[in-house]
């Protein structure tokens, strides 16, 4: 086990730490903040790191097994990840299958709607601007991105991500509603798959019952977080 107290802090997020272990790896503590609205709403729940280092670990071999590279190595029980050391892009790719949340906020979408195709969408990764969308000319005006191939990368990677989740969770008695990734470049210039995939992260709802099962129970205030992330947890680490 790797000892922290010795460790740099690299990087600080709302529900994660980044410490330094050498040129190439970080250590990633997954806490157990939960803030919504950019930061402004705030609370701490036991257990939720640990839940979502599991699932997120999960899944990021998952996406591995299916070819798409990613940042992830190893899972160190309960609450942290080791992984290869990424240049984060200030990016925040959403992919969307049902229209909920922000989208019918601002546009005249029907909630539960079916996106098929999925809609992709990126926002610039900044809560003093509200992680503004971003159309291609922005994000290459900003920096934000380098070129359009790599944009058109990023989409493409997104969209099979979408394929390979839905897939697995579905049989799972889980709809993947939406997500968001964030990418990196590593040092050699590797574009990967980076940051967490995780009910903070992704909109899920029971196939079954529709109940959520996500992060918006705290967004909402519908109350039992945890226990509906240990739900997710439970299904996604079945053997069916
Ligand atoms: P939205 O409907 O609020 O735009 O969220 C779309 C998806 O992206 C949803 O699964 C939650 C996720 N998300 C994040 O993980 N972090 C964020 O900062 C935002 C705005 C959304
Ligand atoms: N806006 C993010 C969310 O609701 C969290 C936050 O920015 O505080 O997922």
């Amino acid at each position: 086990m790797i000892n922290m107290k010795h460790m740099k802090l690299l990087y600080t997020g709302k529900a994660k730490s980044v410490y330094e272990i050498d040129s190439d790896t970080v250590l990633m503590e997954f806490r157990d903040d939960l803030t919504a609205g950019d930061g402004a709403k705030k609370d701490t729940k036991s257990k939720k790191g640990a839940l979502n280092a599991e699932i997120s670990a999960k899944l990021l071999e998952l996406m591995e097994d299916n070819g798409i590279p990613t940042h992830f190595i190893e899972y160190q029980k309960p609450n942290r990840h080791v992984a290869k050391k990424v240049e984060i892009l200030p990016l925040e790719v959403i992919c969307r299958n049902i229209a909920t949340g922000s989208l019918l906020r601002r546009y005249p979408f029907k909630a539960g709607q079916k996106l098929s195709p999925p809609i992709i969408e990126m926002g610039y990764k900044s809560d003093e601007y509200h992680d503004p969308m971003l159309n291609d000319d922005i994000a290459l005006a900003l920096g934000a991105a380098s070129s359009r191939e790599e944009l058109d990368e990023i989409r493409q990677i997104t969209l099979k991500v979408n394929r390979v989740l839905k897939d697995f969770l579905l049989p799972r008695g889980i709809i993947l509603v939406d997500f968001k990734l964030e990418f990196g470049y590593d040092s050699s210039g590797k574009l990967l798959l980076a940051d967490e995939i995780s009910p903070d992260t992704c909109r899920f709802w029971d196939a079954g019952t529709g109940e959520i099962m996500d992060k918006d129970r705290f967004r909402q205030d519908l109350g039992s977080v945890v226990e509906y992330y240990e739900e997710v947890k439970r299904r996604i680490l079945s053997q069916i």
